[in-house]
C-alpha cells in the first residue's frame, strides 16, 4: 500500500539529487526527504528545502517505511542501493547510466520479478516533449522505414558542472567519461525510438578537459539492425547543442533540444515544419518524469525507460567503451 502522499527518499543529494528533491516537492503530490553521506550538503539540502535528513540508507531505511527510492548517487552504487531499497519494498527511479558493469543486473531482475513494485530509470529525454513528438512522428509510420539516424551533440561542461575533476565523472569506474555521462542519453532516446543497438564501433579520445583523462570526445558508428547511425558527442564546445535526426524512406524528422523543438520534411517539401515547446526550464522536464514516475507508481501507464531499457543502454555503454580501447567494431547479440 502506498502512503498517500506517497513517502520518496532522495538518495544522494547532491547536483541531480537536489533537482530530484525540489521537483517531486514541486509536484506537491509527495512527501519528501534527502539522505546523503556528506553532512555539510545534507544540512544545507535539508535546510533549503524544510525536509528530513538522513545521514545513511541504513538510517533512513530504519527510520520509516518509504514508498519510493530516488537513487541519485554515482553509478556503480546504483545497483547496491536498488537492491536495498526493494528488500524495503520501495519503488524506484534509478539515475542513468543503470551501473558501470552488470554485475548485479541479474540478482536486481529476480528481485524486481518477485516484487510488485515500479522501477524506472531516469533517462530524462523520455519527458522531452521535442523527443516525444520525435518518436510518435516516427511510429505513426508516416514516414515509412527509418534508414538513417544522426546526432551531433555537445556542451561546454566545465560551465554546466565546474567540480568535474572532483566528482563521479573523473573515472570510468564511477559512471565518468563522455561515453557514460553524456552520449548515454542519446543512445538511449535513439534505443527508445530506433529499438537496441547491435553493432558498433567507438573513436573516443581525451580533447581538452583539464584535470581529468577519461575520454571527452566520441565518435561512435552504429547499427540498429538494418538502420545505420552516426552519433558525436564532445564535452568542450562553445554551444550547448543537440540534434537528432531520423532519415526515413518518405522524408526526416529532426529534433533540437537547444531550440526545444522538433520538425519534419518530407520529400517534396521546401522546408522543416517545426513545432516548438518552449521556452522551458531545466526542471520542467524533472517535474514532469517525477509525475510520471508517481504515475508508475500507481500502475499507470508512462513514458519512462524500464529496467530492460536501462539495461540494454548498459550493454551499449560498456561494448562502446571496450570498443574506444580495442579499436576493433562489437556486435551486440
Ligand atoms: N539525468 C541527468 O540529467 C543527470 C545529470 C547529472 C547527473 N546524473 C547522474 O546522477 C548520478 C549522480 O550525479 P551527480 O552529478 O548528482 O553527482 P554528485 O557527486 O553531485 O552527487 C552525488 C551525491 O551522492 C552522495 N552519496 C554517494 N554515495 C552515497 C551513499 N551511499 N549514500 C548516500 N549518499 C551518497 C554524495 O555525497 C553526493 O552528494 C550519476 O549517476 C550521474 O550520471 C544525471
Amino acid at each position: 500500500m502506498i502512503t498517500n502522499p506517497p513517502n520518496v527518499l532522495i538518495v544522494g543529494c547532491g547536483s541531480i539529487g537536489e533537482r530530484h528533491l525540489r521537483c517531486f516537492q514541486s509536484t506537491g503530490a509527495a512527501m519528501v526527504a534527502a539522505c546523503d553521506s556528506n553532512p555539510a550538503l545534507l544540512e544545507k539540502v535539508a535546510a533549503t528545502y524544510q525536509v528530513p535528513k538522513f545521514a545513511t540508507l541504513d538510517e533512513a531505511l530504519a527510520c520509516g517505511q518509504w514508498d519510493a527510492l530516488v537513487i541519485c548517487t554515482p553509478a556503480h552504487t546504483h545497483l547496491p542501493i536498488a537492491l536495498r531499497g526493494l528488500e524495503h519494498g520501495a519503488h524506484l527511479l534509478i539515475e542513468k547510466p543503470l551501473a558501470v558493469d552488470d554485475d548485479l543486473v541479474p540478482q536486481v531482475r529476480a528481485a524486481i520479478a518477485q516484487s510488485d513494485r515500479a522501477v524506472a530509470v531516469a533517462y530524462v529525454y523520455h519527458c522531452m516533449p521535442w523527443i516525444a513528438e520525435m518518436r510518435q512522428a516516427l511510429l505513426s509510420g508516416e514516414f515509412g522505414r527509418p534508414l538513417h539516424a544522426s546526432v551531433v551533440s555537445g556542451q561546454h561542461f566545465p560551465t554546466f558542472r565546474p567540480a568535474y575533476r572532483d566528482i563521479y565523472y573523473a573515472r570510468h569506474e564511477s559512471g565518468g567519461g563522455a561515453i557514460q555521462d553524456a552520449l548515454t542519453h542519446i543512445i538511449n532516446a535513439m534505443e527508445w525510438m530506433l529499438g537496441p543497438v547491435t553493432r558498433l564501433y567507438t573513436d573516443a579520445s581525451h580533447q581538452a578537459l583539464e584535470g581529468v583523462e577519461v575520454e571527452d570526445t566520441v565518435v561512435i558508428s552504429a547499427r540498429h539492425g538494418s538502420v545505420l547511425g552516426s552519433y558525436t558527442s564532445n564535452q568542450f564546445q562553445a554551444p550547448n547543442e543537440t540534434t537528432l535526426q531520423i532519415h526515413c524512406e518518405k522524408g526526416s524528422i529532426c529534433a533540437q533540444s537547444h531550440l526545444q523543438r522538433c520538425g519534419t520534411l518530407r520529400h517534396g517539401q521546401a522546408d522543416w515544419q517545426w513545432t516548438s515547446f518552449g521556452p522551458l526550464e531545466r526542471d520542467a522536464m524533472f517535474i514532469d518524469q517525477a509525475r510520471a514516475f508517481l504515475d508508475a507508481m500507481q500502475g499507470l501507464p508512462h513514458p519512462l525507460a524500464t529496467f530492460e531499457e536501462a539495461v540494454q543502454t548498459l550493454r551499449f555503454n560498456r561494448a562502446a567503451l571496450q570498443s574506444a580501447r580495442t579499436g576493433l567494431a562489437i556486435d551486440l547479440p
